[in-house]
């Protein structure tokens, strides 16, 4: 295995969602709840959800090949696919194999990563790695999650945040200077009873008491994620930022988590990034979990915001708790 350090970084994005789409005025009808709060409080005027025959690894497939279309390669030339979700098609296999079956990339090795709504950004980090040390070639990196199927559609606190998606972004070698400069990933484990899915885990099995208790749904203290995503966007968006000697100043398109609209603003207000170097897109796809940043930088690309050489950061948070940012110059 040669040991020599190459660049790495995006070959082309893709994403996708399902067609089925939740207004707030259709969550009015299910729980106490009004556009109004939603939009004020969120940003979120609506969401895709994904129809009962519609799994993990179908969105995922179908983002993998957009980005594949538009890296120019087949997918039998990956040898790698990551898949960061939290809403695996089932506990095992992994999706990332049954996403390998979809797509025919049978030269590549396969694996899940759950890292909640950093995972994109952990996926990217370890496809780069993967790439720098010569070891692989062609990497698929991908964020997806059906989070409605994990929702608790009577708890209003949670049901009007989220959405289902999937995006990704073909991983190879590029120019020297451009592709992934800096990433900062981290967690506070000590913090993952403020986000997660109590039951259906070796921990505590499936049962008719689980049920009962609605612990198969995520289960959020969202004042206290809200705190931890503003403190730790800041951070970690220096850090990375640091690594590569740039600073916010730098930054011509911020691709942050697309979760809430005032953690967005409030991060933005920290880094003193100007508006229109942001990129949001929560008001149509709610909170996609590990998918809305490649989504969110699909977007951006496909409208002509990220031009070659341009600083792109990436910058999220999500269940572990985690967090995950990289900066990335833009181009092969
Ligand atoms: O990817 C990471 C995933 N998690 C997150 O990103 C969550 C981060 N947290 C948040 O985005 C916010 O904390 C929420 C949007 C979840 C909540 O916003 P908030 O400003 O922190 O509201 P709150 O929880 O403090 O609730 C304020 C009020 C409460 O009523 P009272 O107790 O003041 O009378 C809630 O019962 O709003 C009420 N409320 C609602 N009202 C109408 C909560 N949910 C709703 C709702 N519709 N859907």
């Amino acid at each position: 295995m040669s040991r020599q350090l190459r660049a790495a970084g995006i070959w082309g994005t893709g994403m996708a969602v399902p067609q089925k789409v939740l207004t707030n005025a259709d969550l009015e009808k299910m729980v106490d709840t009004s556009d109004e709060w939603v939009t004020t409080r969120t940003g979120i005027k609506e969401r895709h959800i994904a129809a009962d025959d519609e799994a993990t690894s179908d969105l995922a497939a179908a983002a993998g090949r957009h980005a594949l279309e538009e890296a120019g390669i087949k997918a039998e030339n990956l040898d790698l696919i990551i898949v960061a979700t939290v809403t695996p098609d089932v506990s095992f296999p992994a999706t990332a194999c049954l996403v390998q079956m979809k797509l025919g990339a049978n030269n590549a090795a396969t694996f899940d990563l759950s890292a909640g709504c950093s995972g994109f950004v952990y996926a990217l980090d370890m496809a780069v790695r993967a790439i720098e040390s010569g070891a692989y070639n062609r990497v698929l990196a991908i964020g997806a999650d059906i989070l409605s199927r994990i929702t608790d559609w009577t708890d209003r606190s949670t049901c009007v945040l989220f959405g289902d998606g999937a995006g990704a972004a073909v991983v190879g070698p590029v120019s020297e200077g451009r592709g992934l400069l800096g990433t900062d990933l981290g967690a506070e484990g000590g913090q993952g009873h403020l986000l997660t899915l109590p039951a259906g885990g070796s921990r505590k099995p499936a049962s008719a008491e689980t049920i009962e208790k609605r612990e198969h749904f995520i289960l959020m203290q969202g004042n206290e994620v809200f705190k931890f995503a503003v403190r730790i966007m800041g951070e970690t968006a220096h850090k990375s930022l640091g690594k590569c000697d740039l600073t916010p100043e730098d930054i011509d398109v911020f691709v942050p988590h697309q979760a809430n609209i005032r953690i967005i603003e409030a991060a933005r207000k920290r880094l003193g990034i100007p508006e229109e170097r942001v990129f949001v897109n929560v008001e149509s796809y709610g909170n996609t979990s590990a998918a809305s940043i490649p989504i969110a930088l699909d977007e951006a690309y496909r409208a002509g915001k990220i031009r070659d050489d341009d600083i792109v950061a990436l910058v999220g948070f999500g269940a572990g708790l985690t967090w995950a940012s990289a900066i990335l110059r833009w181009g092969r």
